[in-house]
């Protein structure tokens, strides 16, 4: 089943139209990753999922509610980190996750707080200010801050930008794991294409607003004689 289904998305930025004709699906459970060079209307798609930014025409479904009229209850199974967003510097780790839980309205914020602490092995860091922490730390952060409220739908936009390579594969071997035991479905944006390789289950690959071509790393591969995503990134890119 579908949990998101996006048609004929279209946003426009004055002269520049950012995103011209997108659709997209993400199943139950799914991992898909969004591809596409700098500028091709990633993030600007991703917005519009969320409903942080309202698209000038086409539609959203998020678990079969139309987002435009059912925002409160759609949204309430989503969430969201990136690499760019910043959290209150000046708190510290288990008030800011303190912070979203009642934000979130969760039934049992002080215990949901203690297991993504718990989930994200944040004991130790804790009581320190986001302000000091170092990517990868913050990047912890903000993938617990994400978890609060255990969304069946994780939207996250370049989470393993800015990090190091041992950092990056912690926080993909995290994620691999919340989507296999918790079930929960992601939309990744990435530049790294072997994470997307191992991480995602199918891609949609973007260019200059527009959805190009969707399927598997290998089905990809194939139909574009490829010998990995990185060349199939490269052939797509280059039109
Ligand atoms: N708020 C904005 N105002 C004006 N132009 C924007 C805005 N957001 C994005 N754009 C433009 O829309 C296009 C797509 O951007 P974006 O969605 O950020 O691409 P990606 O995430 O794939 O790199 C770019 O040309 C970008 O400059
Ligand atoms: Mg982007």
């Amino acid at each position: 089943m579908a949990i998101l289904e996006a048609s004929h998305l279209v946003k426009r930025f004055g002269a520049v139209t950012a995103v011209r004709d997108l659709s997209l699906t993400v199943r139950e459970g799914e991992v898909v990753g969004l591809l596409g060079p700098n500028g091709a209307g990633k993030s600007t798609t991703l917005h519009m999922l969320l409903g942080l930014i309202t698209p000038d025409a086409g539609g959203i479904e998020l678990f079969g509610l139309e987002l435009a009229r059912h925002r409160t209850e759609a949204l309430s199974q989503v969430n969201f980190a990136a690499s760019y967003v910043d959290l209150p510097g000046v708190l510290r780790v288990h008030e800011v996750l303190d912070v979203f839980a009642r934000l979130y309205a969760l039934r049992r914020p002080r215990e949901r707080v203690a297991e993504v602490i718990e989930l994200f092995e944040l004991g130790a860091i804790a009581r320190r200010r986001v302000l000091g922490l170092s990517s990868g730390q913050r990047t912890r952060v903000q993938l617990a801050k994400a978890l609060l409220n255990a969304p069946r739908l994780l939207v996250l936009d370049e989470p393993t930008a800015n990090l190091d390579p041992d950092a990056g594969d912690r926080i993909r071997g995290l994620l691999s794991r919340l989507a296999r035991e918790n079930g929960s479905a992601m939309l990744i944006t990435s530049h790294n294409m072997r994470e997307v390789e191992r991480m995602c289950d199918r891609i949609h690959f973007m260019a200059d607003g527009l959805v190009v071509a969707t399927g598997s790393a290998e089905e990809l591969a194939g139909r574009y004689e490829a010998e990995d995503l990185e060349e199939v990134f490269l052939k797509v890119a280059r039109g």
